[in-house]
């Protein structure tokens, strides 16, 4: 894991790891199977726009820009900030009538800001960008201010049904360190305990971003930030994501956590390589007293890595975090971290989740220091002598009577922690490696939240993965033996033609809120109806959210004692969820279809999932043996079918095309092909008479009589010949309708037809 300072190379190595990730995918386990990669459900954009979707989609009449969304789990409420306006809208149902505040910039600035070069729409308007809760009745906000950042209030009032919604005026004040000018620079900030932690730049050109701690209350601790223009400390960082974590039981260890990424010192410094971080502070720092004053005196950060491991250490890194998401659990101290990262290589483009714990966290907090030493001035594991108490440690009068805050630190503590920012191991991820990679794609992963949900065979954690190219996809992973784990994209929705920009979950209203730079969308967590009509459907889409109720695929809910509820996101394995497999699938129609000698044909079979193998098997004639079909120099095996490139009197018998998926399989579709031969062809077309439209289309009974009365096959006469398969169709028709009746009239002790014998009609 000791990769600090080897990577000369860097975009070279990236693309050499990449190589040989492509190359190893389907020989690793089930996490890199490509087939994994191809979604369950894909609905277009066109689909979820149209009037019986399940999808709602917010658009407000002034504005736009929505960056920030605050949901009040509470109170049914979802907060969304956007250009010069903040809007309440109902988290019941976004067809709800809004509340909406405006807020525009001072007239002053601006001016200032176009008169600086920016563009009037995109940049010189108050962004709303932070909303955060602030008490049981208020919401802090801040806007951008057309590069002129202010903060206030936002009075909601007492009353659920019927908010005050009002911005405190009064109350505007500089939102310098707590949000950024710009409307388009990554930030992070958590208001906790009426201090406003926040990642931000502080100035017009967004150098120089810093973290800050500025009271929001105005009894509370002093204002601290990073020490600027060192770039040990922070080297033109993005943030992404800031939390409050608990880290003991005493309120004196809290700490809060930043995540982002920068410019990595400790990479070679002629290719300035992207690390992502994890940095934390002490709540209750307040800084030096002779050196570091009004500075943080327990800042450190770590590397966070996300990468997959590769032959002879040759890791493919994906270095570029873009959202984290804090799962929480049971235990307040140990949320479980999402990330989701991308690659640097503009060559490579690849997206993955990594996972931590806070115990890995926490270890490389606790581990060595990084520093830089020696005659080559190299990045080093620090083995001198580290102070008492440990820097990082927070200061805590239990712990230690003679420090009771951080002023109390010994000198040789503060300028160790000067000197010390970076630690020397990084955070490695769960398992060592991402738990989904998406690679190929053209789009980038840019966003995630995480359900935990509770399924019959137990819980699994859902992904809701954004794309900057407005699609949403939703991820399953499934942990196997040996710490494999199999991740199944359920989902890929193309919610937006624009980067997805924030996102925010309703578990208890069980919706998605999804927003972009033009509206903001709802959307339930599944779609169960849509995975198909049967229980081998349902089973086999493995969606914990999603059970077999009976008579449909619908939502599960775990609290329902109802043992009818079918469901296997383990294994997908219908054979032991769903006793009536038979039904419908086996009993497929057999189709009669002609190709013409030397001629190409084409049998239509497509697999209601996109995960499933499909595969031909033929026989020449009934009690004949059967072949599987491999694609091969005459057959073809489309997405959609079997394509027969040449067909000749060898090909005539029966097809049938089944799928396969896990341990099920069925059959999709049943072919009868006969063979016209070429001079009947030839004689037809010397008639003069019209070109037959035979090959590729399925001559199911009398639609194709005409052109058979052309043809004349085998002797026949085109007439004899339609009779035979008319009264044929008949025949099946009535059986049809007889086992239809069965059926309908007694379910239990029905009788399974018999397929029509095979009759080859020459
Ligand atoms: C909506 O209805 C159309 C036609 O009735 C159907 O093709 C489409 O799949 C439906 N879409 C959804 C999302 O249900
Ligand atoms: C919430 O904070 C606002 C602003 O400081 C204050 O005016 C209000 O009284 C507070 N409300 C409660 C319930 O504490
Ligand atoms: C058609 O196929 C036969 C063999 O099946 C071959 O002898 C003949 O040359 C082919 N005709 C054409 C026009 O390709
Ligand atoms: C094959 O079929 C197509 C259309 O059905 C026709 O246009 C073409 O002439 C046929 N070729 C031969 C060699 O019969």
């Amino acid at each position: 894991m000791r990769t600090v300072g080897v990577w000369r190379t860097g975009h070279i190595c990236a693309l050499l790891a990449a190589l040989l990730l492509q190359l190893l995918q389907p020989a690793v386990g089930g996490s890199w199977a490509w087939s994994q990669n191809v979604p369950r459900l894909q609905i277009s954009h066109a689909e979820l726009r149209s009037k019986n979707s399940s999808a709602v989609f917010w658009r407000g009449r002034s504005g736009g820009g929505y960056r920030a969304l605050l949901l009040d789990e509470d109170r049914g409420w979802l907060l969304v900030g956007g250009r010069d306006h903040v809007y309440l809208l109902h988290s019941e149902g976004l067809t709800q009538p809004e509340l909406k505040i405006h807020w525009p910039a001072g007239r002053e600035h601006t001016e200032r800001c176009k008169y600086a070069g920016k563009n009037l729409l995109t940049d010189c308007a108050n962004f709303v960008r932070l909303l955060q809760p602030f008490n049981k009745t208020h919401v802090y906000v801040c806007g951008t201010g057309a590069y002129h950042p202010e903060c206030t209030y936002m009075d909601l009032g007492h009353n659920i049904e019927e908010p005050t919604f009002r911005l405190l005026g009064h109350a505007v004040e500089s939102g310098r360190g707590k949000c950024p000018f710009s409307p388009h620079e990554p930030f992070a900030a958590r208001l906790t305990d009426g201090d406003l932690y926040a990642g931000t730049s502080v100035d017009f050109m967004g150098n120089n971003a810093a973290i800050f701690r500025t009271s929001v209350h105005t009894t509370s601790i002093h204002y601290i930030r990073t020490e600027a223009n060192h770039e040990h400390w922070l080297n033109e960082p993005q943030f992404v994501g800031s939390y409050s974590i608990p880290d003991t039981h005493s309120l004196d260890d809290d700490k809060v956590y930043f995540f982002f990424k920068e410019t990595a010192v400790e990479s070679n410094q002629l290719d300035k390589r992207i690390y992502s971080r994890v940095a934390r502070v002490c709540k209750n720092d307040i800084g030096g007293k002779r050196s570091l004053i009004n500075r943080w005196s327990t800042f450190l950060k770590a590397r966070l890595l996300c990468s997959v491991p590769g032959p002879g250490g040759l890791d493919t890194h994906f270095d570029e975090l873009e959202d984290i998401f804090l799962l929480e659990t049971k235990d307040p101290q140990n949320p479980v971290i999402y990330g989701v990262f991308s690659t640097s290589s503009s060559v490579f483009r690849g997206s993955a989740v990594c996972v931590y714990s806070m115990a890995s966290i926490r270890a490389a907090f606790n581990g060595p220091f990084a520093h830089k030493e020696g005659p080559d001035y190299r990045w080093v594991e620090f083995k001198g002598r580290i102070p008492y108490p440990r820097p990082g440690t927070c200061p805590s009068e239990t712990y230690d009577p003679l420090h009771k805050s951080t002023r109390d630190f010994p000198d040789d503590v503060v300028s160790f922690m000067r000197g010390h920012q970076l630690m020397w191991e990084p955070v490695v991820p769960i398992h060592r490696r991402p738990l989904f990679t998406h690679i190929g794609a053209p789009y980038r992963l840019k966003k995630l939240v995480v359900d935990r949900v509770e399924a019959e065979d137990g819980q699994y954690d859902v992904l809701h993965l954004g794309t900057d190219e407005g699609k949403v996809l939703k991820v399953v992973s499934i942990p196997k033996e040996n710490w494999e784990t199999e991740d199944i994209i359920l989902e890929e929705l193309s919610v937006f033609q624009s980067p997805i920009l924030s996102m925010e979950l309703s578990t208890k209203r069980q919706i998605l809120f999804v927003s972009s730079e033009e509206e903001v969308v709802q959307l339930p967590l599944h779609r169960c109806e849509l995975y198909g009509q049967a229980c081998a459907d349902c089973c086999l889409a493995r969606d914990p959210y999603c059970a077999w109720d009976g008579t449909t695929c619908s939502g599960y809910i775990p609290i329902s004692k109802r043992r009818a509820r079918r469901q296997d996101v383990k294994y997908g394995d219908p054979w032991s969820q769903c006793q009536d497999l038979g039904d419908g699938l086996d009993d497929i129609e057999l189709k009669v279809i002609y190709g013409i000698e030397n001629n190409s044909t084409f049998l239509e079979c497509v697999p209601q999932s996109t995960q499933a193998v499909v595969k031909w098997i033929m026989q020449h004639g009934h009690n004949q043996n059967t072949i599987e079909l491999l694609p091969g120099d005459n057959t073809i095996h489309t997405r959609r079918g079997l394509l027969l490139q040449h067909v000749t009197s060898s090909n005539a018998g029966l097809y049938t095309c089944t799928s396969h998926e896990h341990s099920f399989s069925r059959t999709l579709a049943r072919y009868e092909l006969q063979v016209i031969p070429e001079r009947q062809m030839n004689a037809a077309r010397s008639a003069r008479l019209a070109e037959p439209r035979l090959a590729g289309n399925y001559a199911p009974s009398p639609p194709h009589y005409k052109d058979l009365q052309l043809i004349g096959v085998s002797g026949q006469t085109a007439d004899e010949y339609c009779e035979k398969l008319w009264l044929r169709e008949k025949r099946k028709q009535k059986l049809r309708t007889l086992k239809w009746k069965q059926t309908a009239e007694n379910r239990k002790s029905r009788v399974r037809r018999q397929n029509p014998p095979y009759e080859p009609l020459q």
